[in-house]
């Protein structure tokens, strides 16, 4: 059985004010009626997987507790993080507590800020990463990319049926997040996917993993998970502990260094959601290039976003061309399409004046 790791922490100010500290972009309904975060852990059900573990900070746990029991998942575990450490502590402890259960037990990270159009399509790519990961690789997920993107890991393939099989193969080199011009390098070099940042392995591949790259991380994640106490039904990491553990992401604590890394390419529809930009991209607009959502009218409209969080909130939007437009009970936000990815630019601004 394949364990998810739902990992949930963060908070991106890139969908605000969607998206809020005390209540990230992942738990919100940005696409249909579920979150992200459900979409995530409804992706990886059903034959060959077992029920998820989740790695999340105090103060999204009962949101947590409550979207999965919403979507009728029981988790193994909800392991409380007294802190957001990045990726590579949560993984590491995850890791831990995975191979504790079975040491030949497979476990899969799964971000939970993705929007994937075809779970099965999603699930089938993973299957087809199995057996190399039973053999004691790490298996990362490869997107062909479309554009030179600096804010993702990108994942060189090594040759053509090096590892035989479904079209697994050999990773050459990971690197994470590049430069501006080293990342239109890989995109002109065809050679080059985006990393998805979903990592299939053994439990005790990872382990072995951060012995060697990241020994501090995984010293401290056991020692966070030794003083772990019971609350409820979560588990709390030990805050001491977790406190003294370097912060870093799996990303550039393990993937870059790793050399026992695979790559399966999937080919179906894959987003971040992380714009306005991409969000509209991915709702998939009218004729006329117009997303609505909620109570919204829109006339003689072209490329606009328009959304009200609110039953008691009418938008209205009379001849507008590329404009987004998000109203919360507290907060609207509106902007030319092309530039909404600067609302975390209004937002730092929002946080210094206080
Ligand atoms: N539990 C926990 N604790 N989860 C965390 C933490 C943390 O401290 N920090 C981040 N996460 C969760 C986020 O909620 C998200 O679901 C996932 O881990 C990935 O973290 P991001 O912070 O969103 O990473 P990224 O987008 O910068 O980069 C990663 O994802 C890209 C694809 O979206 C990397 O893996 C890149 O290589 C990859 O291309
Ligand atoms: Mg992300």
């Amino acid at each position: 059985m394949i364990t998810p790791i739902l990992l949930c922490g963060g908070s991106g100010t890139r969908l605000w004010p969607l998206s809020r500290a005390s209540f990230p972009k992942q738990f919100a309904a940005i696409l249909g009626e579920e979150s992200l975060f459900q979409a995530s852990a409804r992706r990886f059900r059903g034959m060959g997987f077992a029920d998820p573990l989740v790695v999340t900070g105090d103060p999204f746990r009962f949101i947590v507790a409550e979207q999965l029991e919403a979507c009728g998942i029981r988790p193994q575990g909800i392991l409380i993080e007294p802190e957001g450490r990045n990726t590579a502590p949560a993984a590491a402890a995850a890791a831990l507590a995975v191979m504790e259960a079975n040491p030949e037990g497979l476990m899969l990270i799964v971000p939970s800020d993705h929007a994937v159009a075809d779970p099965a399509a999603f699930r089938e790519a993973v299957t087809r990463g199995r057996a190399a990961a039973e053999a004691g690789r790490i298996v990362t997920f490869g997107i062909r990319p479309t554009r030179p993107e600096t804010g993702f890991g990108w994942l060189e393939e090594g040759a053509e049926g090096e590892e035989g099989e479904g079209g697994v193969r050999r990773l050459a080199r990971f690197v994470e997040k590049p430069d501006a011009a080293r990342a239109a390098e890989m995109l002109a070099g065809g050679r080059h996917l985006w990393n998805a940042g979903v990592f299939l392995a053994r439990a005790a591949t990872f382990v072995e993993a951060f012995r060697e790259h990241a020994p501090a991380i995984l010293e401290g994640a056991r020692a966070a998970l030794t003083g772990a106490r019971r609350d409820l039904g979560f588990l709390r990491l030990d805050p001491a502990a977790w406190a003294a553990i370097p912060e870093d992401s799996i990303d550039y604590a393990v993937m870059e260094k790793a050399r026992n890394v695979s790559v399966v390419r999937f080919e179906g529809q894959w987003s971040d959601l992380g714009s306005w930009e991409a969000v509209w991209q991915e709702a998939g607009p009218d004729a006329q290039g117009n997303v609505r959502h909620g109570p919204v009218t829109c006339m003689d409209c072209e490329n606009t976003l328009l959304r009200s969080e609110s039953p008691d909130i009418e938008v209205v939007g009379i001849g507008l061309k590329n404009v987004v437009a998000v109203a919360m009970r507290d907060a609207v936000m509106v902007a030319d399409l092309s530039q909404a990815q600067n609302v975390r630019k209004a937002v730092a601004t929002l946080k210094a004046r206080g």
